[in-house]
């Protein structure tokens, strides 16, 4: 994808930035593309230090603002940030710096999930991180839910499990019950799928919950918060021509084409490699000035 101009405002036409610590984001950006297909999506994952769910938040920040520096700094009108564990600990910090609006996945899992539920108890999962951070369970409780109706577990292996593509396979039905056994006890009736790679153990999770208990996946839910926040900006592209996907990556893994396919559900061409010291210097911008003057500079054209 053409690299924008930094120094202007972006207007429509300009793309939405999605990142994501590495591949799993591909889950949202699909869902974005499907509910924007006119839109134009550049995707960032930070491939060369993934996982970012087992990291401490002061690194996990800094890492994000990095992200989301590289993304401004090409141009994008809107940032989402795809990965649970960069929004648990680094949205309030995005939301103060870039000069244009972000999105995070926990408000539109925990709407979807209150949407969700029968009044029953509501059961979140994901990184170490995410789920020690405590976003998703306070979101639930600010909304009114009891926090004796709240249930979270951390799932440390569902993210290698998911990456070596062996949903379905003995190991994840081992891997579910160990972790899931105290949630199915506490009689769930929605669990948040807090992690952009547990839609991909989705049938091994539903095999063990049961059909009762519903299972909420944020990403479309972040997709229709998306159109409603481009809307309110009037940033929404209009006309007729199909989106484009630009992919960036901060290393290329062994595995990316395999993997990559697996989450996005379909081959991904063209890709960009960045390296470390254009992620620290994009994360430097940020706090330079150089991005606020784009805020407020008026497009010439
Ligand atoms: N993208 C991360 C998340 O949604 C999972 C992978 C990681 O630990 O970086 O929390």
């Amino acid at each position: 994808m053409a690299l924008a101009d930094s120094t202007r405002v972006p207007g429509p036409d300009a793309p939405i930035g999605v990142f994501d610590s590495g591949l799993g984001g591909l889950t949202v950006l699909r869902a974005l593309h499907e509910r924007l297909p006119t839109e134009d999506l550049l995707y960032f994952g930070d491939t060369a230090r993934v996982p970012y769910g087992t990291k401490g938040e002061k690194t996990v920040r800094a890492f994000a603002r990095q992200d989301a520096g590289l993304l401004v700094a090409r141009g994008v009108k809107m940032v989402v940030v795809a990965c649970n564990t960069a929004s648990a600990f680094a949205l309030a910090h995005l939301s103060d710096v870039l000069p244009v609006p972000v999105l995070g996945v926990i408000e539109p899992g925990v709407r979807a999930a209150l949407a969700a539920t029968r009044g029953g108890t509501i059961g979140v999962i994901g990184t170490s991180g995410t789920i020690r951070s405590g976003r998703y369970q306070q979101g639930l409780e600010a909304a009114g839910l009891p926090a004796e109706r709240i249930r979270a577990a951390e799932c440390p292996l569902f993210v290698p499990l998911v990456e070596e593509g062996l949903g379905g396979h003995a190991l994840a039905t081992l891997a579910v019950a160990e972790y899931l056994r105290p949630l199915r006890d506490a009689g769930l009736d929605t669990l948040i799928l807090g992690c952009t790679h547990y839609p991909l153990l989705a049938a091994d999770i539903g095999a063990y919950l049961g059909p009762q208990v519903r299972l909420v996946d944020s990403a479309e839910s972040l997709a229709s918060a998306a159109c409603v926040a481009l809307a309110d900006a009037g940033l929404l592209r209009s006309g007729p021509r199909a989106g484009r996907l630009g992919f960036i990556l901060s290393d290329i893994p062994w595995k990316f084409a395999e993997i990559g396919a697996r989450f996005l559900g379909k081959p991904i061409d063209d890709v960009e490699s960045v390296g470390l010291d254009e992620m620290e210097e994009a994360g430097h911008a940020l706090g330079s000035g150089r991005t606020a003057d784009a805020r407020i500079r008026k497009d010439p054209s």
